[in-house]
């Protein structure tokens, strides 16, 4: 049985001030039901990691250097990330790979990275409209898995409890959410791609997010699908009550 997982990615939002009292609401409504990842921007990790603290609430990073260390102007390393409570990172957001230029390979150096650091990624896929259009969405988040993954032991990927997230970029930050149905066919094309990568026990075992649009109305029918194990939400999370609907889906 895979245990649902609701991340909150909150991008480039909230002051360390406005960060703290969501952080406060979301604790206050939480009581048990899926993983909670709270995901801040890089400023609020120290404090909401004791804010916290003695809850079941985790922290996870958006983003992190595939580096150790060194000369590297705004970067931030996994074991910056360790040393502050971080436990999750999301790696591959379709921002930092259309804004940033992030590729595949570096992607996958992060990934590697983050794991021998002892953190979990949330790697993320998803298509384009163009690429969707073009009846390509299945290669294209093959294609990201696979490489995204390249080298990594199934062992590490089940030891580091490692969650894959599907998120269509044309669904992400444009109310467009992708239907169930639409989401399902991508999610179950990613655990055929597992499967044929590793084998059949992997496929079932990883927990594949959802994201692009989550909302308190959408979600239930979402995580009703057999292949969808949580979401990966953005805009919704910065309001308590939306975040708290959607766990409460
Ligand atoms: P959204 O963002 O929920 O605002 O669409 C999702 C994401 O980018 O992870």
């Amino acid at each position: 049985m895979r245990r649902y997982v609701i991340a909150g990615n909150w991008k480039m939002n909230k002051t360390l001030e406005e960060g703290h009292s969501l952080i406060q609401d979301i604790k206050n409504m939480y009581t048990t039901g899926p993983d909670i990842i709270i995901c801040p921007p890089f400023t609020h990790l120290e404090s909401t990691a004791k804010a916290i603290k003695g809850t079941a609430i985790k922290l996870g990073a958006q983003n992190m250097s595939e580096h150790n260390s060194g000369a590297l102007t705004g970067e931030i390393s996994a074991d910056m990330l360790v040393s502050v409570g971080v436990q999750y990172v999301i790696l591959g957001h379709s921002e930092r790979r259309a804004i940033f230029h992030e590729t595949n390979t570096t992607i996958n150096l992060k990934v590697k990275q983050a794991i021998a650091h002892d953190l979990s990624p949330i790697l993320c896929v998803g298509e384009t409209l163009e690429q969707r259009v073009a009846n390509d969405t299945f290669s294209c988040v093959e294609a990201q898995v696979k490489e995204g993954l390249l080298g990594i032991s199934k062992e590490s990927l089940l030891d580091q409890n490692v969650i894959l997230a599907y998120e269509p970029v044309w669904a992400i930050g444009t109310g467009k959410v992708a239907s169930p149905q639409q989401a399902q066919a991508v999610h179950a094309h990613i655990r055929r791609t597992l499967t044929d990568l590793y084998d059949s026990d992997l496929a079932q075992t990883l927990r594949i997010q959802y994201g692009g649009s989550v909302k308190p109305d959408n979600a239930k029918e979402l995580f009703g699908q057999t292949d969808i194990d949580g979401a990966l939400v953005g805009g919704a999370c910065l309001d308590a009550l939306s975040f708290a609907g959607i766990i409460n889906a």
